[in-house]
């Protein structure tokens, strides 16, 4: 058997509901509270919100963890209660499938076809009327629904309980959608029913990734293989990339792959940059070509530093000194500190480096520069090849 970094390959599953959810407790609550009358007052009343925030903020893990939650206490209380998850875009957001998916849980033979979505929706009411039982069904990417079955379904979906005055009410909707535009299209009526309770979840920062990702690592990975740094690094990656916990999670798993291919025991930083090159694509010639020859040999040491160094971070003398001896190699004198310092602000603005002010304890501040995507190697190559060529011409 070949050696392996991972511990349990499917913590870092897109599938994987986490046990918890670090820095969405406030959602949860809210959800909570919203839900509460589920096992106060069931039938008493019905409920609808929005679940709402950019790719990867965690809507799809937040509301799963929060029916399974709600789900276990129901359970408890011996109260007869069912979540439902449904994603919208599985079905190309047609609304009878839906609904079948739905009506499913109680009635696994219900036959897929013969009966519209309106039909469908009635017997769902009169199953949950039958087993006296009440339900959350969430929709999640909600948006696709809109898009193809339009105003009168959500209208159907919304009104649904004021349709059934006096009767039980039994059917409760989480709506999960990136942002609300979508719903403009809506009449008045349908939207300012749907819009009351809205929870938003913000992008997470750099500092809420690094505990979502640290979490994973311990679950997923042998200990000690992934370094705080490359979490760090990680996150950073992940925070750049519209604070997306996905994207984090996703890249932690490639590097991971990349570190086993390689046999390198851990983590190192080149792991994390082949991954994010496998995903996003790396710089490009004609922006190498466009560097004049100072930049590409200060960059070219970076590339040096990073190869030969198992670091995130280099600071500015560091590189200083790495950027001599490729001068010295290239017969070329060096330029100042400050120029370097230049350079390095024109390389990050091209998103090739990334440069920070950290400040030391003992030597005031600093900058320090990392090289967040691009293999270390793979720069160093097109790097030599295009000085290289520079060289034979003169
Ligand atoms: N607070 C968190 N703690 C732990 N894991 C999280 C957290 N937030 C998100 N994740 C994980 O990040 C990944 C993306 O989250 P999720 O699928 O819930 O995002 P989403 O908001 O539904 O994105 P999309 O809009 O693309 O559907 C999942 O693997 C999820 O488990
Ligand atoms: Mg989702």
């Amino acid at each position: 058997m070949p050696q392996t970094l991972f511990k349990d390959e499917s913590k870092l599953d897109i599938n994987y509901i986490p046990a918890k959810l670090p820095h969405r407790e406030p959602q949860r609550r809210l959800l909570s509270e919203f839900f509460g009358f589920i096992l106060r007052c069931p039938e008493r009343m019905s409920q609808r919100v929005i679940l709402t925030g950019d790719v990867g903020t965690g809507k799809t893990a937040l509301a799963q963890h929060f029916g399974a939650e709600i789900t276990g206490e129901a359970n408890k209380k011996g109260l007869k209660f069912r979540y439902v998850h449904v994603n919208c875009r599985e079905f190309r957001g047609a609304l009878q499938p839906i609904l079948h998916r739905a009506i499913t849980t109680f009635r696994p033979n219900f036959p897929a076809r013969g009966y519209g979505a309106e039909e469908v929706l009635a017997m769902l009411m009169q199953v949950l009327d039958e087993e006296e039982a009440t339900m959350i069904l969430t929709l999640d990417e909600f948006d696709s629904l809109i898009e193809k079955e339009g105003s009168d379904a959500v209208y159907k979906l919304t009104r649904l309980q004021e349709m059934r005055q006096g009767k039980p009410q039994r059917l409760s909707f989480i709506f999960i959608m990136r942002d609300l535009k979508p719903t403009e299209v809506l009449d008045d009526s349908a939207r300012s029913t749907l819009q009351r309770s809205v929870i938003r979840l913000e992008r997470y920062g750099k500092i809420q990734l690094v505990d979502i990702l640290s979490d994973r690592v311990k679950l997923a990975f042998e200990l000690g293989a992934v370094p705080e740094d490359v979490v760090d690094l990680v996150a950073e990656l992940a925070f750049s990339e519209t604070g997306n916990a996905r994207f984090g999670i996703e890249l932690l798993w490639r590097a991971g792959k990349y570190a086993d291919a390689n046999d390198a025991g851990m983590i190192h930083p080149e792991c994390v940059r082949q991954a994010m090159s496998s995903i996003v694509p790396s710089m490009r010639r004609s922006e190498i070509e466009s560097l004049g020859l100072h930049e590409r040999l200060f960059l070219l040491a970076v590339a040096r530093y990073f190869k030969e160094n198992e670091e995130v971070y280099a600071s500015l003398s560091e590189l200083e000194k790495a950027y001599a001896v490729i001068c010295e190699e290239y017969e070329e004198q060096p330029n100042s500190h400050t120029q370097l310092w230049s350079y390095s602000q024109y390389l990050s603005k091209l998103g090739v480096l990334k440069t920070e002010v950290a400040s030391a304890e003992t030597r005031g501040r600093t900058t320090r520069v990392s090289l967040p995507s691009i293999p270390a190697e793979e720069l160093e190559r097109q790097l030599c090849g295009s000085l290289g060529y520079e060289r034979r011409r003169r």
